[in-house]
């Protein structure tokens, strides 16, 4: 990540002179980049069905979901010279899930499964600097729509789930959609008429209502459902052309 971005620094810098033509009504800009989901994970508790629940209660566990990068691809529309709609599009994400123990288990990890989403953003944006020539900074808020698919349990759960349920040799996870709000930051640093360095960064609240059911034989045994807030950081690094 500080590598990427210490060589879009120097590309934007070696550019020299601020030549790109300022933002106006009508603009398309392309953005495209190295897209990080950086989740911020808040989870409720998970108790795994079929424990004897003894006088300390049951062994709870949390969610916890990894970062990824992928493709970032941004399209943006000037409407006016100072506001514009962005699309956040990107190949899909894919991302492990690990369940880690609460109370007397703290510090044990369980590989739980993993997920792939795509989580399209579309945002309106505010350029302060907007019908000026040279950097362009940008805020903007908008609405995320996240849809989670490929969910697959890792063998770690299944075979945890078989102890406490004898019988159980199989399991799925289900991840709801989310709808959220979005609010972003992010800057073009121009080197050159059309190209300029991208950096920029979303809050997206993402949160989901997720599924896990022990099948024995093919049939299902048991379910639990918790609710988990993904809330991720995501960064883009990479370049900007405008049309
Ligand atoms: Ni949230």
């Amino acid at each position: 990540m500080k590598k990427a971005l210490t060589i879009a620094l120097a590309a934007a810098l070696a550019g020299g002179g601020m030549m790109a033509q300022a933002n106006q009504q009508g603009d398309w800009i392309l953005r495209a980049g190295a897209t990080t989901v950086d989740p911020d994970t808040d989870s409720d508790d998970i108790v795994l069905p079929g424990q004897e629940i003894g006088i300390d209660g049951p062994i709870t566990l949390e969610a916890d979901v990894d970062d990824d990068t992928q493709l970032g691809i941004i399209p943006v529309y000037m409407v006016t010279d100072k506001f514009a709609v962005e699309v956040l599009a990107a190949t899909p994400f894919e991302h492990d899930i690990a369940a880690e123990g609460k109370g007397e288990i703290q510090g044990l990890k369980l590989d739980a499964g993993s997920t792939k989403h795509l989580p399209p953003t579309v945002s309106v944006q505010w350029y302060p600097r907007g019908g000026q020539d040279g950097w362009q900074p940008y805020f903007g808020i908008g609405v995320n729509y996240t849809i989670f698919f490929d969910e697959d349990v890792d063998n770690e759960l299944k075979e945890t789930l078989g102890v406490l349920i004898p019988g159980v040799d199989d399991a799925d996870l289900d991840l709801d959609d989310s709808f959220g709000l979005a609010a972003q930051a992010g800057v073009d640093i121009p080197f050159g008429e059309h190209w300029a360095v991208n950096l920029g960064v979303w809050y997206i609240d993402i949160d989901t209502e997720a599924e896990i059911t022990a099948k024995a034989g093919g049939s299902q045994v048991a379910k639990v459902k918790f609710d988990v807030d993904i809330d991720p950081w995501v960064y883009n690094i990479g370049v900007a052309y405008k049309f």
